[in-house]
């Protein structure tokens, strides 16, 4: 059964086409360097680009899977958590072609996505599923949590952010040290070439890692105060920065895994969101991995990693086997909908 599957709940305008675990195609478009000037996401500027494209990447994403509306029987579209009017645009984008194409409508969570991005294949054998229960990482832009997926669709929130997430505390620290926006993937360029103990930063939530919760604005506030007494910065300053900082905020994640560890005994550990993509990150939890005899699962692309549409076609094939669609009257945003939290 294809599905057709749309997200604009930040600044990637996305559509996929997916059949089960398999993806046929998955297209974005960036409005990154929209934003750039203003160091993060405006959601006036979000909702016109997002209308803008909607039509392109949807058609664009059907014919790369070379389907047809024939053959498409569901549409998905991400519901929350996200920005609201960006998630309106898809959302009204979705319910305009079921009435069209006379499709069914299933709704998603954005971050049910990413903990499910590991699932998706190129071949949609599902040969390497990661095995269940087990514990996802969903680091992003938005999202630093850490949850225990006993079935498909059964998720308990074990750690999460008391305030920015991962990805948002890269992004300010690259920010600060004059490198683009979003900043994480130049910051993680950056870091290969500096010492990581080259300043002093504190490690978030020291001594508290019992609380499972992730803080990064206290690393947030130390790295600006050293940063201004580093300046002017030259570009070997940056690296050893970049590198101290981003040694800082991994270290933090890799805290919290090994304290959720302790008490929950699972065989797979799979990542979702932006952050995924960081190579660093990866090499510290594949050692979390191989201490405690787990596998480290990683999405099949890179492109899985950031927001797209594919991870949202993969969880709309396990909630249509489920039967769980929806009236186009009731479909409406949730910007604050929880991962475990049903969303009606
Ligand atoms: O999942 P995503 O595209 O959007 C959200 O759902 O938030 O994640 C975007 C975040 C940004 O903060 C970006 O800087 C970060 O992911 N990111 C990275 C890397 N690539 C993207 N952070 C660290 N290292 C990377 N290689
Ligand atoms: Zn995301």
């Amino acid at each position: 059964m294809k599905i057709l599957a749309i997200d604009t709940s930040c600044d990637e305008t996305a559509a996929a086409v997916t059949e089960g675990l398999k993806v046929l195609s998955n297209v974005m478009w960036s409005q990154a360097s929209e934003h750039a000037k203003w160091g993060g996401v405006v959601p006036s500027v979000a909702q016109r680009a997002h209308s803008e494209r909607i039509e392109w990447v949807v058609n664009t994403a059907l014919k790369r899977a070379r389907t047809t509306w024939e053959d498409v029987k569901v549409i998905a579209v991400t519901a929350g958590p996200g920005l609201g009017i960006a998630l309106g645009v898809g959302i009204a984008k979705a319910k305009e072609l079921a009435l069209k194409h006379d499709k069914k409508l299933i709704k998603v969570n954005h971050v049910e996505g990413h903990a499910l991005s590991a699932w998706a294949t190129t071949s949609g054998s599902g040969n390497e599923k990661p095995l269940l229960p087990c514990l996802a990482l969903v680091a992003s832009g938005k999202h630093s949590e850490i949850i225990l997926i006993e079935r498909i669709g059964e998720y308990t929130v074990l750690a999460k952010t008391i305030d920015d997430a991962i990805g948002e505390a890269l992004d300010k620290a690259a920010r600060m040290l004059g490198l683009g926006y979003p900043g994480g993937a130049l910051l993680e360029k950056m870091a290969r070439k500096g010492n990581q103990k080259k300043y002093e930063l504190p490690t978030p939530m020291l001594g508290q890692e019992n609380r499972l919760e992730f803080s990064y604005s206290g690393l947030k506030t130390a790295m600006w105060r050293l940063v201004e007494q580093e300046k002017p910065l030259t570009p070997q300053k940056v690296a050893d920065l970049g590198a101290t900082f981003q040694n800082k905020a991994l270290m933090h994640i890799e805290k919290i895994l090994k304290k959720v560890l302790v008490t929950t005994q699972v065989k797979d550990l799979v990542i979702g969101g932006g952050v995924a993509a960081n190579l660093e990150l990866r090499k510290r939890l594949r050692k979390i991995c191989r201490d405690n005899n787990m596998k480290l699962r990683l999405p099949y692309s890179m492109k899985l990693c950031g927001d797209n549409a594919a991870m949202i076609g993969v969880v709309a094939g396990f909630k249509a086997a489920r039967g769980e669609f929806i009236m186009p009257e009731i479909l409406d945003r949730l910007p604050r909908w929880k991962i475990d939290e049903v969303g009606e």
